[in-house]
């Protein structure tokens, strides 16, 4: 099914080498007992940081380490020297040099020594920032914290070259270019999600992530421990938790939201989980690195695990048995807050698990919660009542806040997503905001901290980039969250004052498994978002420029090269777009890539594009259909994929269609010259190709120029009734010579029935040719949703992607 091995990016390096880093002059070395040749090779880097330090002032020379250079710990702490000691470790095992950490109290700018303080300005450099001087004698890092020190550490691997990284490579020393850094972070989260319940994956992953978030200043990873498809976490109090909860069928011969249950005689197979020593394991991994791990226990939704595992807390009586979801699971996984069992479950469960985790907070999710078995519950229906509660929403409200209490009984906050929100939020609860901004932007108003992590920007299991050239995975679909989408954000809504956005925590990007099949996918989704959304939640805002983050991270990108992970080359993938012509009869080609600066070449001949294809530079004209193929080259190394287009001329090209009503900028694209930009739309729902037109009808005029011999016309129309959008009840299209008299050409009628599927349809009209200048074709909008739809009686929208003159 999906093969992220396909996206192999062959970056080779001699190619970078002479746009990134230069070789410097040669330095002897002294050392003859280090076994290493005396080829005098000293590379120096360019200083290309992420996440951009709050200042940098780059100054004169280099600091060569050697391997007689010291490296000493001048304060005493213990968290201080592990993380120095972790670091240094990697440093050891690719220059090859014997380094050691001594302790030295009294050491100051001691030369050729890296130095490490505890002595930093705490009222500047606050729990986490610190100060990096390298001078051509020393290098010093300062910080107030362990947490400081080690994200300065962290800078200077990148003042290393990305050779660091490359177990082959040899160097006789390594110098680090002079900077002076005063850095600190603008939020207090910065975080990552994994789903490991959709597929699970293994303990060693998990080191493997925290190590990224690392690299990257990032201090917070959010572990999506159980779900419908599979509970991860041991429980010695509820071994049936994972004896059952954890395995499921896979069916995954079938499409994820539509996978069949498990049907008696059918073996569970698929899952695994974590022991609670695996989690210690994980926990303290992080704690080295200054990282905290953020439990999620979903509840009371997203438990079909738990149901399956302890069938006496869920609604229904019976007992069960439950199994185990798969895939798209709607209903039959709430647990039941009319009972005292399932307080008494959680409660038991919680003192168990919670000790694993040190951290200030507990994740109880509360996402997405199906209250329909509330409603037929007598003993949800009877709590409603004895508590005085208005409906199912408060009953939600009540259960989050039975929890809550436990939670802070054992010194914990609890979190959850914005759902928490509903029938009244917790006293002490902060919220996660990930429809959007506005349950963060209403917490945040309440005085509640608030993580803001919104879909659009930080949901990083959705396509980050062209739909035809991510991943098949079928059932994804194509909403995207590209690499300059989720840098772009700001973690800080506009609607808020100064004083309520104290509250807001930081932001996280959430990688939801039922996609991630393995490790291999799960670095092809989180790189190189995760370090677009490190410096989100880093840098200053004004510091953030996307131009500049790209050169940055080309120069990181080497590194994962060098460490061998793959990543998402979609940045380079080539999109090509329309535009109007100066020239009759033509249409202006353009390609781009979301990189901006990547040199393209593309063939029209349908030959697959290679070094010495044409290269790209300004939108060309085109007065045919050609099949056009592009993709970046960097010397004679395709990255990313190549594009294949085939943008259909005819004769309304490039001509701007007249609405009488207008489209909706909100809830579509509104530029009319994308219905003749020869362009068909995707059924994305970011597709930029479709025009939306809600509650009215598209009726556009369009002049041809010159009077025209026509016998053919069409309209393209998509339908997503899920998301309010039906095909026309019907199109006519019309003609006339002057703009003024037009004569009805044809119609096209459409039945609106009840559909699931989303679907394009052309709507088309055929007569014997005939000279018109102008066309119109208007298409009506079924107006108001019908009453068997989601959103009966809500303003229907209708979309179009182009208009076909033949
Ligand atoms: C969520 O995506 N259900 C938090
Ligand atoms: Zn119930």
């Amino acid at each position: 099914m999906k093969k992220p091995n396909e996206y192999k990016l062959r970056v080779k390096m001699g190619y970078f080498v002479v746009l990134f880093f230069m070789i410097a002059g040669s330095i002897s070395c002294t050392n003859t007992k280090s076994g290493l040749s005396h080829s005098k090779v000293n590379v120096v880097a360019e200083i290309r940081l992420i996440p951009q330090p709050l200042t940098k002032e780059i100054t004169k020379g280099t600091f060569d380490i050697v391997p007689t250079t010291r490296w000493i710990l001048a304060s005493d702490n213990a968290a201080a020297q592990r993380g120095i000691e972790i670091v240094l470790e990697e440093f050891q095992k690719a220059t090859r040099f014997p380094l050691k950490l001594e302790k030295d109290l009294t050491a100051g700018k001691v030369k050729n020594a890296l130095v490490f303080n505890l002595n930093g300005d705490k009222e500047k450099l606050g729990k986490e920032g610190y100060t990096l001087s390298v001078t051509p004698g020393n290098v010093s890092i300062s910080a107030a914290t362990p947490a400081g020190v080690f994200y300065g550490l962290q800078t200077l691997r990148q003042l290393f070259p990305p050779e660091l990284e490359d177990n082959s490579f040899k160097a006789n020393g390594w110098s680090l270019p002079c900077v002076e850094i005063t850095d600190k972070p603008r939020f207090v989260w910065r975080g990552d999600m994994l789903d490991v319940s959709r597929h699970f994956l293994p303990f060693e992953f998990m080191k493997k992530n925290i190590d990224y978030l690392a690299r990257y200043k990032m201090n917070t990873f959010h572990w999506h421990l159980t779900d419908d498809q599979g509970w991860r976490i041991e429980s010695k109090k509820y071994p049936r938790l994972t004896e059952i909860g954890a395995w499921r069928v896979d069916h995954n011969d079938q499409l994820w939201w539509v996978r069949q249950p498990q049907k008696p005689g059918e073996k569970a197979t698929y899952g695994g989980y974590y022991t609670q020593d695996e989690i210690r394991e994980v926990v303290k991994y992080a704690a080295e690195r200054f990282i905290t791990v953020v439990p999620e226990i979903d509840m009371p939704g997203h438990s079909r695990a738990t149901i399956a595992s302890i069938p006496e807390i869920f609604c229904d009586g019976s007992g069960g048995p439950f199994t185990v979801g798969t895939g798209g699971v709607r209903s039959g996984n709430t647990l039941c807050p009319g009972k005292e069992e399932t307080f008494k479950f959680i409660e038991t469960l919680l003192t168990e698990v919670l000790p694993l985790f040190p951290g200030d907070y507990f994740d109880i999710g509360g996402d997405e919660a199906n209250k329909s078995s509330w409603m037929k519950c007598p003993r949800c229906q009877a709590r409603i009542k004895s508590e005085g509660l208005k409906d199912e929403h408060e009953l939600q409200s009540y259960f989050i806040g039975r929890v809550e209490k436990i939670v802070n009984s054992h010194g914990k906050k609890l979190i959850g997503w914005d759902e928490i929100l509903e029938g009244g939020l917790a006293p002490n609860a902060a919220v996660m905001s990930w429809r959007g901004e506005r349950g963060g932007i209403m917490a945040a108003k309440m005085g509640h901290d608030v993580v803001m992590t919104p879909m659009d920007y930080c949901y990083i299991n959705l396509l980050q980039g062209i739909p035809a050239l991510e991943p098949p995975v079928p059932d994804l679909g194509t909403s995207q969250a590209r690499l300059s989408t989720v840098y772009s954000y700001d973690p800080v809504p506009a609607e808020l004052t100064e004083e309520e956005a104290k509250h807001v925590l930081g932001t996280q990007g959430n990688l939801w498994g039922e996609f991630v099949l393995n490790e291999a996918d799960a670095n092809y989704m989180l790189l190189p978002r995760l370090l677009a959304i490190a410096e989100v939640g880093w840098t200053p805002k004004n510091n953030r420029i996307w131009d500049d983050f790209v050169v940055r991270l080309e120069y990181n990108l080497k590194r994962l090269n060098n460490l061998g992970i793959k990543y998402a080359p979609s940045m380079y993938n080539v999109e090509v777009s329309t535009q109007m012509s100066e020239k009759e009869g033509f249409v202006k080609l353009a390609l781009s890539t979301e990189h901006g600066k990547a040199p393209i070449r593309y063939s029209l001949d349908g030959s697959d594009p290679n070094e010495n294809s044409e290269l790209y530079k300004n939108p060309f004209d085109i007065d045919r259909t050609v099949m056009i193929k592009a993709a970046v080259f960097r010397g004679p190394s395709k990255i990313g994929r190549t594009t294949e287009k085939s943008p259909l001329i005819h004769k309304a090209a490039g001509i701007t269609p007249v609405f009488s009503h207008p489209a909706s900028k909100e809830l579509g694209n509104a530029e009319a010259r994308s219905l003749t930009d020869c362009l068909r739309g995707t059924l994305s729902r970011n597709s930029k190709e479709w025009v939306a037109f809600e509650g009215v009808d598209m009726i556009a005029t369009l002049d041809l120029r010159t009077q025209k011999s026509v016998s053919s016309i069409l309209v393209g129309c998509m339908e997503r009734q899920s998301q309010r959008i039906f095909w026309p009840q019907k199109v006519d299209v019309l003609g006339s010579v002057d703009g003024t008299d037009f004569r009805l050409l044809g119609s096209v009628s459409n039945t609106v029935e009840n559909r699931r599927e989303s679907r394009a349809k052309d709507f088309k009209v055929s007569f014997p040719a005939s000279e018109f200048r102008f066309i119109r074709i208007q298409a009506a909008n079924v107006g108001a949703c019908p009453a068997w739809s989601a959103d009966a009686g809500k303003k229907a929208l209708l979309y179009a992607d182009e208009i076909i003159v033949e």
